[in-house]
Protein backbone atom coordinates (compact mmCIF):
# COMPACT_ATOMS: atom_id res chain seq x y z
CA UNK A 1 0.00 0.00 0.00
CA UNK A 2 1.27 2.88 -0.75
CA UNK A 3 1.77 6.58 1.24
CA UNK A 4 -1.17 8.59 -0.31
CA UNK A 5 -3.40 5.34 0.15
CA UNK A 6 -2.38 5.78 4.23
CA UNK A 7 -2.70 9.37 4.87
CA UNK A 8 -6.31 9.36 3.20
CA UNK A 9 -9.40 10.63 5.75
CA UNK A 10 -10.61 13.69 5.42
CA UNK A 11 -12.25 13.65 9.06
CA UNK A 12 -8.76 12.29 10.52
CA UNK A 13 -6.96 15.49 8.83
CA UNK A 14 -9.57 17.58 10.21
CA UNK A 15 -8.92 16.26 13.92
CA UNK A 16 -5.14 16.38 13.33
CA UNK A 17 -5.45 20.01 11.97
CA UNK A 18 -7.94 21.42 14.73
CA UNK A 19 -5.81 19.88 17.58
CA UNK A 20 -2.85 21.44 16.32
CA UNK A 21 -4.39 24.97 15.93
CA UNK A 22 -4.45 24.68 19.78
CA UNK A 23 -8.46 24.03 20.11
CA UNK A 24 -8.84 21.91 22.88
CA UNK A 25 -12.32 20.90 23.26
CA UNK A 26 -12.95 17.99 20.55
CA UNK A 27 -15.60 15.45 19.73
CA UNK A 28 -14.90 12.42 17.82
CA UNK A 29 -18.26 10.28 16.79
CA UNK A 30 -19.32 7.93 14.42
CA UNK A 31 -19.24 4.10 14.50
CA UNK A 32 -17.51 2.00 16.66
CA UNK A 33 -14.02 0.44 16.25
CA UNK A 34 -12.17 3.22 13.83
CA UNK A 35 -9.38 4.50 16.99
CA UNK A 36 -11.36 7.53 18.12
CA UNK A 37 -10.42 6.41 21.52
CA UNK A 38 -6.76 5.88 20.79
CA UNK A 39 -7.02 8.88 18.30
CA UNK A 40 -8.46 10.64 21.70
CA UNK A 41 -6.19 9.27 23.71
CA UNK A 42 -2.52 10.14 21.47
CA UNK A 43 -2.82 12.67 19.15
CA UNK A 44 -1.83 16.26 19.88
CA UNK A 45 -0.11 14.48 23.11
CA UNK A 46 3.33 15.08 23.46
CA UNK A 47 3.92 15.17 27.03
CA UNK A 48 2.16 12.90 29.95
CA UNK A 49 0.00 10.56 29.69
CA UNK A 50 -4.10 11.14 29.22
CA UNK A 51 -6.86 10.22 31.33
CA UNK A 52 -9.38 8.55 30.70
CA UNK A 53 -13.19 8.18 31.82
CA UNK A 54 -15.39 5.76 30.16
CA UNK A 55 -19.29 6.94 31.00
CA UNK A 56 -21.82 4.71 31.87
CA UNK A 57 -25.21 5.53 33.57
CA UNK A 58 -23.93 4.36 36.55
CA UNK A 59 -20.35 6.76 36.35
CA UNK A 60 -20.66 9.25 39.44
CA UNK A 61 -18.98 12.37 40.26
CA UNK A 62 -16.64 10.68 42.38
CA UNK A 63 -15.28 9.03 39.43
CA UNK A 64 -14.81 12.30 37.98
CA UNK A 65 -13.29 14.59 40.15
CA UNK A 66 -12.04 12.09 42.98
CA UNK A 67 -13.42 10.55 46.27
CA UNK A 68 -12.53 9.70 49.80
CA UNK A 69 -11.29 6.40 50.44
CA UNK A 70 -10.69 4.01 53.67
CA UNK A 71 -6.63 3.68 54.34
CA UNK A 72 -7.62 1.11 57.25
CA UNK A 73 -7.19 1.88 61.44
CA UNK A 74 -10.84 4.64 60.41
CA UNK A 75 -8.42 7.21 58.33
CA UNK A 76 -9.58 8.51 55.06
CA UNK A 77 -7.63 9.73 51.86
CA UNK A 78 -8.35 11.80 49.47
CA UNK A 79 -8.36 10.42 45.70
CA UNK A 80 -8.11 12.91 43.11
CA UNK A 81 -10.16 12.05 40.04
CA UNK A 82 -9.39 11.09 36.23
CA UNK A 83 -10.43 15.19 35.83
CA UNK A 84 -8.39 17.04 38.42
CA UNK A 85 -5.38 14.79 37.55
CA UNK A 86 -5.68 15.87 34.03
CA UNK A 87 -6.09 19.89 34.91
CA UNK A 88 -2.84 19.62 37.09
CA UNK A 89 -0.99 17.24 35.04
CA UNK A 90 2.40 18.41 33.60
CA UNK A 91 3.72 20.21 36.74
CA UNK A 92 -0.07 22.26 36.55
CA UNK A 93 0.66 22.94 32.72
CA UNK A 94 -2.71 20.35 32.46
CA UNK A 95 -2.89 17.50 30.28
CA UNK A 96 -5.31 15.71 28.12
CA UNK A 97 -8.58 14.33 29.55
CA UNK A 98 -10.40 11.60 27.00
CA UNK A 99 -14.09 11.27 27.96
CA UNK A 100 -15.30 8.02 26.46
CA UNK A 101 -19.13 6.92 25.24
CA UNK A 102 -19.94 10.76 26.66
CA UNK A 103 -23.57 10.28 25.79
CA UNK A 104 -23.86 7.76 28.24
CA UNK A 105 -23.27 10.56 30.83
CA UNK A 106 -26.35 11.73 33.13
CA UNK A 107 -27.92 13.32 36.79
CA UNK A 108 -25.09 14.24 38.84
CA UNK A 109 -22.10 12.87 36.21
CA UNK A 110 -23.21 14.80 33.42
CA UNK A 111 -23.52 18.37 35.49
CA UNK A 112 -19.61 17.56 37.23
CA UNK A 113 -18.44 16.57 33.19
CA UNK A 114 -19.74 20.78 32.28
CA UNK A 115 -18.24 22.05 35.29
CA UNK A 116 -14.75 20.10 34.77
CA UNK A 117 -14.93 20.83 30.96
CA UNK A 118 -16.20 24.68 31.12
CA UNK A 119 -13.71 27.19 29.67
CA UNK A 120 -10.68 27.87 31.49
CA UNK A 121 -11.86 30.97 32.67
CA UNK A 122 -14.98 29.54 34.20
CA UNK A 123 -13.58 26.08 35.63
CA UNK A 124 -12.64 25.84 39.07
CA UNK A 125 -12.90 23.41 41.90
CA UNK A 126 -12.05 23.11 45.47
CA UNK A 127 -10.27 20.05 46.78
CA UNK A 128 -11.94 18.61 50.26
CA UNK A 129 -8.93 17.67 51.67
CA UNK A 130 -6.88 21.08 51.46
CA UNK A 131 -9.91 23.70 50.72
CA UNK A 132 -7.48 25.09 47.95
CA UNK A 133 -9.75 26.02 44.81
CA UNK A 134 -8.28 24.52 41.76
CA UNK A 135 -8.25 25.72 38.07
CA UNK A 136 -7.42 23.66 34.87
CA UNK A 137 -3.60 24.52 33.52
CA UNK A 138 -3.59 26.06 30.34
CA UNK A 139 -2.81 23.12 28.16
CA UNK A 140 -5.65 21.20 29.48
CA UNK A 141 -7.31 19.52 26.51
CA UNK A 142 -10.71 17.14 26.48
CA UNK A 143 -11.53 14.85 23.72
CA UNK A 144 -14.97 13.28 24.13
CA UNK A 145 -15.43 9.90 22.03
CA UNK A 146 -18.83 8.66 21.05
CA UNK A 147 -20.54 5.68 18.73
CA UNK A 148 -23.65 8.22 18.25
CA UNK A 149 -24.80 8.84 14.88
CA UNK A 150 -26.39 11.85 15.64
CA UNK A 151 -24.81 14.87 17.85
CA UNK A 152 -28.22 15.62 19.01
CA UNK A 153 -27.89 12.49 21.10
CA UNK A 154 -25.23 14.85 23.29
CA UNK A 155 -26.73 16.95 25.67
CA UNK A 156 -26.62 20.91 24.32
CA UNK A 157 -24.90 22.27 27.22
CA UNK A 158 -21.67 19.75 27.08
CA UNK A 159 -22.27 19.87 23.04
CA UNK A 160 -21.83 23.39 22.90
CA UNK A 161 -18.69 23.11 25.36
CA UNK A 162 -17.41 21.45 22.34
CA UNK A 163 -17.93 23.90 19.05
CA UNK A 164 -15.74 21.51 17.25
CA UNK A 165 -17.35 17.54 16.39
CA UNK A 166 -15.71 15.69 13.91
CA UNK A 167 -17.68 12.53 12.61
CA UNK A 168 -15.09 9.90 12.23
CA UNK A 169 -16.14 7.56 9.51
CA UNK A 170 -13.01 5.47 8.38
CA UNK A 171 -10.64 3.66 10.53
CA UNK A 172 -7.10 5.48 11.14
CA UNK A 173 -4.87 4.99 8.42
CA UNK A 174 -2.01 3.93 10.99
CA UNK A 175 -4.77 1.43 12.96
CA UNK A 176 -4.57 -0.51 9.81
CA UNK A 177 -1.10 -0.40 9.38
CA UNK A 178 -0.36 -3.48 11.16
CA UNK A 179 -2.94 -5.75 9.53
CA UNK A 180 -2.18 -8.31 6.23
CA UNK A 181 -1.64 -6.80 3.29
CA UNK A 182 -4.88 -7.69 1.61
CA UNK A 183 -6.76 -6.20 4.75
CA UNK A 184 -5.68 -3.20 4.87
CA UNK A 185 -8.27 -1.74 1.83
CA UNK A 186 -11.19 -3.69 2.83
CA UNK A 187 -10.25 -1.74 6.83
CA UNK A 188 -9.64 1.27 5.52
CA UNK A 189 -12.78 0.92 3.81
CA UNK A 190 -14.75 -0.55 6.89
CA UNK A 191 -16.51 -3.66 4.41
CA UNK A 192 -15.56 -6.13 2.40
CA UNK A 193 -17.44 -4.61 -0.19
CA UNK A 194 -21.10 -4.25 -0.48
CA UNK A 195 -22.36 -7.39 0.35
CA UNK A 196 -21.26 -7.15 3.55
CA UNK A 197 -22.02 -4.97 6.41
CA UNK A 198 -19.87 -2.91 8.30
CA UNK A 199 -16.80 -4.27 9.93
CA UNK A 200 -15.01 -2.80 12.80
CA UNK A 201 -11.28 -2.90 13.56
CA UNK A 202 -11.64 -5.22 16.42
CA UNK A 203 -13.06 -7.79 13.91
CA UNK A 204 -10.02 -7.10 11.18
CA UNK A 205 -7.33 -7.68 13.54
CA UNK A 206 -9.35 -11.00 15.12
CA UNK A 207 -9.81 -11.90 11.13
CA UNK A 208 -5.77 -11.68 10.74
CA UNK A 209 -4.79 -13.49 13.55
CA UNK A 210 -7.51 -16.37 13.22
CA UNK A 211 -7.10 -17.15 9.97
CA UNK A 212 -3.28 -17.59 10.47
CA UNK A 213 -3.99 -20.42 12.51
CA UNK A 214 -6.93 -21.95 11.58
CA UNK A 215 -7.13 -20.85 8.07
CA UNK A 216 -9.81 -18.08 6.08
CA UNK A 217 -12.46 -19.99 6.06
CA UNK A 218 -13.02 -21.00 9.66
CA UNK A 219 -11.93 -18.00 10.62
CA UNK A 220 -14.70 -16.12 8.78
CA UNK A 221 -17.21 -18.36 10.51
CA UNK A 222 -16.46 -18.04 13.57
CA UNK A 223 -16.42 -13.71 12.70
CA UNK A 224 -19.10 -12.78 10.61
CA UNK A 225 -22.61 -14.16 10.21
CA UNK A 226 -22.94 -16.69 7.05
CA UNK A 227 -23.70 -14.38 4.20
CA UNK A 228 -21.13 -12.65 5.49
CA UNK A 229 -18.51 -14.73 5.91
CA UNK A 230 -19.10 -15.71 2.60
CA UNK A 231 -19.16 -12.05 1.18
CA UNK A 232 -15.42 -11.85 2.87
CA UNK A 233 -14.10 -14.67 1.60
CA UNK A 234 -15.62 -13.97 -2.14
CA UNK A 235 -13.76 -10.32 -1.68
CA UNK A 236 -10.51 -11.85 -0.30
CA UNK A 237 -10.42 -14.61 -3.42
CA UNK A 238 -11.25 -11.54 -6.01
CA UNK A 239 -8.39 -9.20 -4.10
CA UNK A 240 -5.82 -12.14 -4.25
CA UNK A 241 -6.52 -12.52 -8.28
CA UNK A 242 -7.01 -8.73 -8.93
N1 LIG B 1 -3.78 4.84 15.10
C1 LIG B 1 -3.79 3.58 15.52
N2 LIG B 1 -2.67 2.83 15.50
C2 LIG B 1 -2.67 1.56 15.91
N3 LIG B 1 -3.77 0.92 16.39
C3 LIG B 1 -4.91 1.61 16.45
C4 LIG B 1 -4.99 2.96 16.01
N4 LIG B 1 -6.26 3.39 16.16
C5 LIG B 1 -6.94 2.34 16.67
N5 LIG B 1 -6.14 1.29 16.85
C6 LIG B 1 -6.59 -0.01 17.40
O1 LIG B 1 -7.87 -0.32 16.85
C7 LIG B 1 -8.77 -0.82 17.85
C8 LIG B 1 -10.01 0.05 17.95
O2 LIG B 1 -9.62 1.37 18.30
P1 LIG B 1 -10.47 2.27 19.33
O3 LIG B 1 -10.77 1.52 20.55
O4 LIG B 1 -9.75 3.56 19.45
O5 LIG B 1 -11.80 2.47 18.47
P2 LIG B 1 -13.07 3.37 18.83
O6 LIG B 1 -13.42 4.11 17.60
O7 LIG B 1 -12.86 4.12 20.07
O8 LIG B 1 -14.16 2.24 19.06
P3 LIG B 1 -15.54 2.40 19.92
O9 LIG B 1 -16.36 3.40 19.18
O10 LIG B 1 -16.12 1.02 19.85
O11 LIG B 1 -15.16 2.82 21.28
C9 LIG B 1 -7.97 -0.87 19.15
O12 LIG B 1 -7.49 -2.18 19.31
C10 LIG B 1 -6.83 0.09 18.90
O13 LIG B 1 -5.69 -0.28 19.65
MG1 LIG C 1 -13.79 4.04 21.96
Amino acid sequence: MDESELTTGQCWRDVTDVLAAGIRRVLLYGPPGTGKTYAALKLGVTTGISERLVCTEDLTTGEITGTWMPTGAGKWEWREGPAIRAWTANSGRGGRLVVDEVDRASGDALSTLLAVTDSLDSARWRNPETGQWVRPGPDFSVVMTSNIDELEEIPAALRDRFPVAVRIDRPHPHAVASLSDDLRAPALNGSFGDAARRVSLRRFYAFDQLRGALGAERAARLLFDEASATAVLDALVIGSVE
